[in-house]
């Protein structure tokens, strides 16, 4: 190129989404090998054991019985009324914060982490996330000047490394006065890894004593993107009671997603939502995400609210709609175990999986891995530190088989 057109800040490297990438070479390879013989791991979204994507029934008939109007019409800017008490009860379950709380929509849930970002964090700071983290945090970060920081994620035990997340966000905080950390649990991407009730009051431990220092700002945003796929009943939700009371200058959001929950990843919705024990700053929150809103993407899917508003007013379609969410959670559940034991009983070494769409195991060189196993028909997406499975995309039977080939490309690479 000799010259750019586009300003200096939208200079980007020419270059696809390596995810979509890959996923599109599995897709040809799919075309040319037909799908009973081909692995396709890429992506995160649900599909049945017949590689079909899932689309829940009792949410596209809920939609498809909407009059068109109220998909047509544009939503307010905040979300419907409906929506946005019908989002925190699907967030919290019973196990909503003793708080002051208000919801934004959002175009799912990375709407929720631009808000975040957006407006919990001055021009160059530095955002703290865990070293396997989603990539769209440092693209979103990047994007509008800042960047971000990491700790490590996993303790020689497989757990959660709490002393490295002290030292990065005490270190972090003393230079800037403010930090907003973004934590990915339950069902983390793309580990799988969910922060325990013990390790939560660990880390609010840490946040709560910087608070102390009323000049902090301590700012956490809690990615729940996977959580109706984790855990049983409400199990992992239960930390969200943990938010109750907490200092005014510890302000939390949860970024809540309706793609995995309502497998309704292209309808776009979600919510930003903020929890803080001084309404004034709730509504501060909820305030200033609109005005990004307007700022950024005007407002959210009309369509995809009136659906979870329409579900959550009907005891019998949520009751309908639980039970395949059930469902589909005990499938991702059997795949994931399956997957495990197999590689446990081969000696394949996983970081430590809980709950959610993705297995990941370390390795050095990650890229040639991932090509090593294209060679046997068996795609999934290399990390800067590991590769990626998506199990949320392959059949039982393909889990059973698809450690052992990453086993033989590892030992091959040697
Ligand atoms: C970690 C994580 N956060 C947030 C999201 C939000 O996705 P969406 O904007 O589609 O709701 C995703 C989706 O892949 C994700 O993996």
């Amino acid at each position: 190129m000799t010259i750019n057109m586009v300003a200096d800040h939208a200079r980007w490297p020419i270059a696809n989404d390596p995810i979509f990438e890959i996923s599109g070479r599995a897709k040809k390879a799919i075309a040319e090998h037909g799908k009973e013989n081909v692995i396709d791991a890429t992506l995160g979204a649900l599909y049945d054991d017949n590689g079909n994507l899932i689309c829940m029934k009792s949410v596209y008939t809920t939609l498809k019985e909407l009059p068109n109007d109220k998909i047509a019409a544009y939503a307010p800017l905040a979300g419907t009324p409906d929506f946005l008490k019908a989002v925190e009860t699907a967030c919290f379950g019973d196990c909503k914060p003793d708080a002051h709380i208000r919801a934004v929509a959002t175009p799912g849930g990375t709407g929720g982490v631009k808000h975040a970002i957006c407006n919990y964090t001055n021009t160059e700071d530095a955002v703290l996330v865990a070293d396997w983290y989603w990539s769209p945090y440092s693209t979103i970060s990047e994007e509008i000047g800042r960047t971000v920081e990491t700790f490590t994620l996993f303790n020689e035990e497989g757990n959660f490394n709490v002393a490295s997340f002290k030292e990065h966000f005490e270190a972090l905080m003393k230079k800037q006065k403010r930090v907003l950390t973004i934590l990915n649990t339950p069902a983390h991407n793309p580990t799988g890894y969910s922060v325990s009730d013990d390790e939560w009051d660990q880390i609010l431990d840490i946040l709560k004593n910087a608070a102390k220092d009323k000049d902090n700002r301590v700012i956490l945003l809690v990615d729940t993107a996977y959580i109706d796929f984790a855990g049983q009943g409400q199990e992992r939700r239960k930390f969200f009671k943990k938010f109750s009371n907490l200092p005014e200058n510890l302000f939390v959001m949860v970024a809540y997603s309706m793609s995995k929950g309502y497998t309704m990843y292209g309808m776009r919705s979600g919510a930003a939502i903020g929890i803080s024990s001084n309404e004034d700053l709730a509504i501060e929150f909820q305030f200033s995400c609109m005005h990004s809103g307007r700022a950024n993407w005007s407002n959210g899917t009309r369509g995809a609210m009136e659906v979870m508003s329409a579900i959550y007013a009907d005891p019998h379609k949520l009751e309908t709609y639980l039970k395949e969410v059930e469902e589909n959670k005990q499938m991702l559940q059997e795949r994931a175990k399956i997957f495990v034991d197999e590689a446990q009983k081969i000696g394949l070494k996983t970081l430590p999986y809980r709950d959610g769409f993705f297995i990941t195991i370390e390795h050095p060189e990650p890229k040639k891995l991932m090509e090593e196993l294209t060679k046997y028909n068996l795609y999934l997406v290399s990390l800067k530190k590991g590769i990626r499975f998506a199990i949320c995309a392959v059949s039982a039977e393909k889990c059973r088989k698809s450690p052992a080939l990453i086993k033989k490309a590892i030992d091959d690479l040697k």
